[in-house]
């Protein structure tokens, strides 16, 4: 897609951070942007932008919200979307053995099975309108690796990812084109997400606090900033690339995240990796992560990182228990914890 101008284009999860990002770029382009959301009073700020044509409240978990949603705009737009865009997610951090079933099904339903929810309920649609068009998703850099302390996120990012590759190719013949951007640490609101979903279910087995959230608020405040990671989606649906990894070594990154599965496959590899693991961080890989996070990776979690969101305190991760399981879980030995 190339021309955006008078494009329908459905963003999900646009009333902040990436999808705030993605509406502006894409409105700024010239296309009828719709976005749809679970937070009202966000989405009333960025309609008053001009941002966006419209905003629907849609929780993504919601397949009756969603055709709702689809038959609506056909009878307002007189045609379905040209481009749907799949950006709402969530995200909570702990030890893997900390998950429990209400922890795991809210990460995995919104971030995964809410992208599924969109693509079942558009693709069809979007083929008997027969002009072609695209669908862009913002999936993460924890779908290339897994997380011992992120773990449902990973594993639903990884499957978002598979999902979309599967139709990026399933779509070609209707000259549908498909695009998964990967980034990593983005500048967003995503830390407010693990308080929601606390509020949602009760608890979780992740020790989370507003002080957690604070925390991860001063890291994603070093994250790249959502117009810059919405222009690398729209040149990725220029190009037609199907993996936008948005940095400058973005294949190099890819070829680096990929290069363990070959090493788990043997005895050797395994012995190799633990061998790596001993050792100092190389300079590329520093420089990746550097890239990818914006911070200094190498400063010590014991303080504030190099340069803390201005509004949120300094905060200790090991006072703060970032990252590990909830006071109450008996099982998870908190000399084997580790950060995020
Ligand atoms: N922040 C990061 O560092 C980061 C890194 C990689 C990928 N991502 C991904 O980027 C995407 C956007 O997140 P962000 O970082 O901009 O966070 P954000 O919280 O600023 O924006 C996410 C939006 O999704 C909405 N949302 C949450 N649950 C929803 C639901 N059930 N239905 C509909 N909308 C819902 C939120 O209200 C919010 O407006 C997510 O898919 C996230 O996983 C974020």
């Amino acid at each position: 897609m190339t021309d955006f101008k008078n494009k329908i284009v459905l963003i999900t999860g646009g009333a902040s951070g990436a999808g705030r990002g993605q509406a502006e770029v894409f409105t700024e382009a010239g296309a009828k942007v719709i976005i749809a959301d679970v937070n009202q009073a966000r989405i009333d700020e960025v309609v008053a932008t001009g941002a966006a044509v419209e905003g629907v409240k849609l929780d993504v978990r919601d397949r009756e919200g969603w055709a709702k949603l689809a038959d609506d705009i056909e009878k307002k737009y007189g045609e379905t979307l040209d481009l749907l865009v799949l950006t709402a997610g969530v995200n909570a951090f702990g030890p893997a053995e900390a998950t429990d079933f209400k922890t795991f099904d809210f990460i995995t339903e919104i971030v995964y099975t809410g992208v599924a929810n969109g693509l079942i309920t558009f693709v069809p649609r979007m083929i008997k309108k027969g002009k072609g068009g695209a669908i862009a998703s913002t999936v993460s850099w924890g779908a290339l690796g897994s997380g011992a302390t992120v773990a449902p996120y990973c594993a639903a990012k990884a499957a978002q990812l598979n999902l979309l590759e599967s139709y990026y190719e399933a779509l070609k013949p209707y000259n549908i084109h498909v695009t998964a951007v990967c980034p990593a640490n983005i500048n967003s609101h995503i830390y407010e997400s693990q308080l929601e979903m606390i509020k949602e279910n009760g608890k979780s087995g992740y020790n989370i606090t507003e002080d957690t959230a604070k925390l991860l608020s001063t890291i994603h405040a070093h994250g790249m900033e959502p117009r810059d990671l919405a222009n690398y989606m729209k040149k990725a649906l220029e190009e037609k690339v199907f993996l936008c990894i948005p940095y400058k070594s973005g294949p190099e990154m890819v070829a680096e995240a990929l290069e363990r599965m070959p090493l788990l496959a043997s005895k050797d590899g395994i012995a190799e990796l633990a061998r790596r693991a001993a050792q100092p961080p190389t300079a590329q890989q520093l420089k990746f992560m550097s890239e990818r996070e914006g911070y200094d990776i190498t400063a010590p979690r014991t303080g504030e990182l190099a340069k803390p969101a201005d509004d949120a305190p300094t905060l200790d991760w090991g006072k703060v228990g970032f990252g590990k399981a909830a006071a109450d879980v008996d099982f998870v030995d908190p000399s084997k914890r580790q950060n995020a």
